[in-house]
């Protein structure tokens, strides 16, 4: 097939070359000029593991970069919508681009497209892009509106895009939705197809679900802290009953990137608009923003005061196995540990660069153990592996003190205790009364 991915981000570049891989002869869009330019001289512009690969296998065979919408959209059948949707002031789903990229596929279009949407968007964008279409399309041009919601997670975007537990395609013809499952076809998973505001709904219904189930156990946490239970093995005693599963089920600083915050807000404000003011999101919010709260609470139970104090931040990035710094716990955490006057020492496998940016006062170090060097305690922030194979011993000898806050609960409580570390979890049943 002929496709057209409008938006060449974590979604529409990861979208774009795998559907190139699976045979489809693909031109991806942006109005990103540098990042068009670069992709076409094959520089990857975010870290995902084997994207790199894809990408280099598919590049001007079947895998196009260009800015030019109107060259993309008339070479194409199918144009997929994959921009950003951030939140706006008070949390609604900002859908400008959503908007100017349907506004410039009307003017593109030549003849008959299925435009399907891929973005996040609130639930009825379906029908605001048809309206676009019609008001600015050429009116003897037909089309169809597919909603084609995206489930991938970064850092394991490209299996989820190629081996996805389910794919939802809510259409009003189900001809125009058949036509978008044979894209999928090869990949063997579950297809549903839909309705186009169920297919909306579904999307946002899944990650506000997502995090309910976050802060749920972050709640059971700091209530362990309490009272001296470990949310570690309590989360492992609930997981076995396969109502409630292991999955998604971690203790700590909470939720981040460019999803689930914004969706669970977004979620929240739809229902505000359409009379039904949720009770639950607002309050799913609050409990992640606290985790942070908790965290340096602990940072300063562990250290006192942090004035001219060093510390080392493990993790940059809002999870492993990404470079993505949108909402991530650092960039609350930094600022706060700056304003406190500490000295910070941080390493991140992959997202250094992009927290250089975002960070001009703090020493970026080449590894775990130079970022600990002459540390007060070690906070770990973002879960990589590498930091679950450090050498314990070789360590020690480089802090200041062996202390660790750790963030992800990473570690076993006792364990770091006979490593002659005084270790910090988030509700590992320390008895802390905050
Ligand atoms: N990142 C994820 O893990 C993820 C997962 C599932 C769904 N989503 C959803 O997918 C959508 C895209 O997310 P993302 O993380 O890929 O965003 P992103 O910010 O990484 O990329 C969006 C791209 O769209 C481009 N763009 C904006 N307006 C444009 C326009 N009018 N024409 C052409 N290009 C335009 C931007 O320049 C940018 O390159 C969002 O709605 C998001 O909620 C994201």
């Amino acid at each position: 097939m002929r496709i057209a991915v409008v938006g060449t981000g974590y979604v529409g570049l990861v979208t774009g070359s795998c559907f190139a891989d699976l045979g489809n002869v693909v031109t991806c869009v942006d109005v990103d000029r540098k990042k068009i330019a670069e992709l076409k001289k094959g520089i990857v512009p975010i870290f995902e593991p084997g994207l790199g690969e894809i990408i280099k296998r598919n590049r001007n065979h079947r895998l196009f970069f260009t800015t030019d919408m109107v060259k993309a959209v008339q070479a194409s059948d199918l144009i997929f919508i994959a921009v950003n949707t951030p939140s706006g002031k008070n949390g609604e789903v900002d859908i400008t681009n959503v908007k100017a990229a349907a506004k410039a596929i009307a003017k593109s279009i030549n003849r008959y497209k299925i435009i399907i949407n891929k973005s996040t968007v609130p639930i009825g964008m379906g029908d605001i892009v048809t309206q676009i279409l019609i008001k600015l399309g050429p009116k003897d041009v037909s089309f169809d509106v597919v909603s084609n919601p995206e489930f991938l997670r970064e850092g394991s975007a490209v299996t989820d895009l190629l081996r996805p537990e389910r794919i939802v395609i809510g259409a009003t013809r189900r001809s125009a939705a058949q036509k978008v499952a044979e894209i999928y076809k090869p990949l063997n998973s579950p297809i549903l197809i839909t309705d186009l505001k169920s297919a909306e709904m579904i999307k946002y219904a899944s990650n506000a679900f997502l995090a309910l189930k976050i802060s749920y156990i972050n709640e059971i946490a700091n209530l362990c802290d309490k009272v001296g239970a470990d949310v570690v093995q309590v989360t492992k005693g609930m997981s076995y009953d396969s109502r409630i599963g292991s999955q998604f089920f971690n203790s700590g600083l909470g939720f981040g990137g460019s999803c689930f915050p914004k969706d669970v807000a977004g979620l929240a404000q739809i229902g505000k608009e359409n009379g039904y003011p949720f009770r639950l999101l607002p309050e799913v919010l609050a409990v992640n923003q606290y985790q942070k709260k908790l965290f340096l609470e602990k940072v300063r139970k562990a250290v006192g005061s942090l004035k001219g104090k060093t510390l080392a931040i493990w993790g940059l990035s809002f999870k492993p196995n990404t470079d993505d710094m949108r909402q991530a716990p650092s960039l609350t955490l930094i600022p706060a540990l700056l304003a406190k006057g500490a000295k910070l020492r941080a390493y991140d496998p992959v997202a250094m660069a992009k927290a250089r940016v975002l960070f001009k006062k703090i020493k970026y170090c080449r590894n775990p153990y130079e970022a600990a060097m002459g540390a007060e305690a070690i906070l770990i922030l973002t879960e990589w592996n590498e930091f679950k194979q450090v050498d314990l011993q070789v360590l020690k000898t480089t802090v200041k003190h062996p202390v660790i806050v750790d963030g992800r609960n990473m570690y076993e409580p006792q364990e770091m205790a006979e490593k002659g570390f005084v270790y910090h979890g988030m509700g590992r049943g320390e008895v802390a009364h905050f």
